[in-house]
């Protein structure tokens, strides 16, 4: 039986050493560049949600620069999170690392500050459900930031957000350019939440 938690076999066994030693060592300016991003948006003391975090490295960068925020990595594979929970190791307490998926988070309702993704979005099976999911599970003003390539469904993003009434997509979306020979550019849009709980219309 499929569960929203089952991994894709491109993120499991072999595939997950390779992605965790290219995010580790080829790719880790595109992490630095989101990472300086997340750090800017994040409030005091925020407690932040990173959706399909991979090995987490923009964890790991993220944590560096703001001792004073809390971290959760979530990820539909059990590898991937193996791996994560291997990277964060240098910040106990803080950086947790564990299985979930943006149709499914494992956290109470209005839990985070800040919710980030990168390269996942064009993973998720039902983005619409997904975006419900991460309006649940953020706090009234704060705001979902989606990195992924330009072929990702931003699109169905920016729909399924504008058809919540605690959510907008608004129109922050911008181009980066990272460096990285692998991703030079990607496309960034941001979900801002009013200063009510994020509902379904
Ligand atoms: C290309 S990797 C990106 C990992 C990391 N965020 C990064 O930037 O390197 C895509 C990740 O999304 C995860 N993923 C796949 N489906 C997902 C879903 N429905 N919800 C959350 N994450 C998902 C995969 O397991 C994988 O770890």
């Amino acid at each position: 039986m499929h569960t929203q938690h089952q991994a894709h076999g491109a993120f499991a066994g072999r595939s997950t050493r390779r992605y965790d030693f290219m995010a580790r060592r080829l790719m880790r300016g595109f992490y630095r560049r989101i990472a300086e991003d997340v750090a800017l948006l994040a409030p005091n003391g925020a407690d932040i949600l990173d959706v399909g975090t991979g090995p987490g490295v923009l964890l790991t960068e993220t944590a560096r620069r703001r001792p004073d925020v809390s971290i959760t990595g979530i990820d539909p594979s059990a590898d991937m999170i193996a791996a994560a929970t291997r990277n964060i190791e240098p910040y106990p307490g803080r950086v947790h690392a564990r299985i979930g998926s943006a149709a499914e988070v494992p956290s109470d309702d209005a839990a985070f500050d800040l919710v980030v993704t990168s390269l996942s979005l064009h993973h998720w099976d039902d983005v619409a459900a997904s975006v419900a999911e991460l309006a649940r599970v953020l706090r009234p003003g704060g705001q979902i930031v989606v990195f992924d390539l330009a072929r990702a469904p931003f699109g169905e993003l920016d729909a399924a957000a504008d058809a919540h009434s605690g959510l907008s997509s608004a129109a922050c979306h911008t181009t980066i350019g990272t460096g990285v020979p692998h991703v030079r550019r990607i496309e960034r849009h941001v979900l801002h939440a009013t200063a009510e709980a994020a509902q379904p219309r």
